[in-house]
């Protein structure tokens, strides 16, 4: 089915699929995930996803930091249109390419309002070429969900200057023979630092010391 026409089923069935929050990522992870935004409270900086899909994720992280008392803005960034086709290709990975693409920020919005997200703040673009304004100055922790080589590459190209001393970047889909190529943005990213790779429950790991 084509994506407009899906998405229109999907926005009028809503409170039905999504009367649980929508996690993509593996329970392992979210942990991983939820457990760094807490170890990361004091370092100063904003969150952000990068990859939301529709919020799911962002929005159980951004309760659980309301419950907790951390005060930070959460930003969820998307296409919410699934891929781009030339970071498809990179990968040759035509078969993924209509993937996520029954989104928009619309439904996300009503996802996170339904399930906790209300303060999140929706960023729609590409995170290879979204303006440098649209990125906070300043981040203590970023999930970087994008799947592909490209973005996760040039995701982590654009964000590690942003991010404070203490910080942390997870970058999701990074197991082994995975399918999904991030493993590949994530190694060629950590060799031009000079840094080995290093991994958690199939997710890569970037801090930046002290
Ligand atoms: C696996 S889903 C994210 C799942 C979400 N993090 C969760 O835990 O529920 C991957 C998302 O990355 C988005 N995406 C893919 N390429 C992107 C890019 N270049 N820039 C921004 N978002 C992108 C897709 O639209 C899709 O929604």
């Amino acid at each position: 089915m084509f994506g407009p026409a899906k998405l229109a089923i999907k926005n009028v069935i809503r409170p039905l699929i999504y009367r649980y929050p929508p996690i993509m990522i593996r329970p392992e992870r979210l942990l991983l995930w939820k457990q760094t935004v807490i170890d990361t409270a004091d370092v100063p900086g904003e969150v952000i996803e990068v990859g939301c899909y529709l919020g799911g994720t962002s929005a159980v992280t951004a309760k659980m930091m309301a419950n907790l008392g951390i005060k930070k803005k959460y930003s969820a960034y998307d296409t919410f249109s699934g891929f781009v086709e030339n970071q498809v290709k990179t990968d040759n990975a035509a078969s993924v390419q209509h993937h996520f693409s029954a989104n928009s920020p619309k439904l996300t919005r009503w996802v996170l309002n339904r399930h906790g997200g209300e303060n999140v703040a929706i960023i729609q673009g590409d995170i290879a070429s979204l303006p440098d304004t649209d990125l906070p100055d300043a981040l203590s922790a970023c999930l970087l969900d994008v799947d592909l080589s490209e973005p996760i590459y040039l995701g982590l190209k654009r964000i590690l200057p942003r991010l404070s001393a203490g910080g942390i970047i997870l970058v999701d889909d990074c197991e082994d023979g995975g399918w999904y190529k991030a493993r590949v943005g994530y190694e060629q990213y950590m060799l031009e630092l000079g840094q080995p790779p290093l991994y958690k429950y199939g997710m890569g790991i970037l801090k930046k010391s002290n």
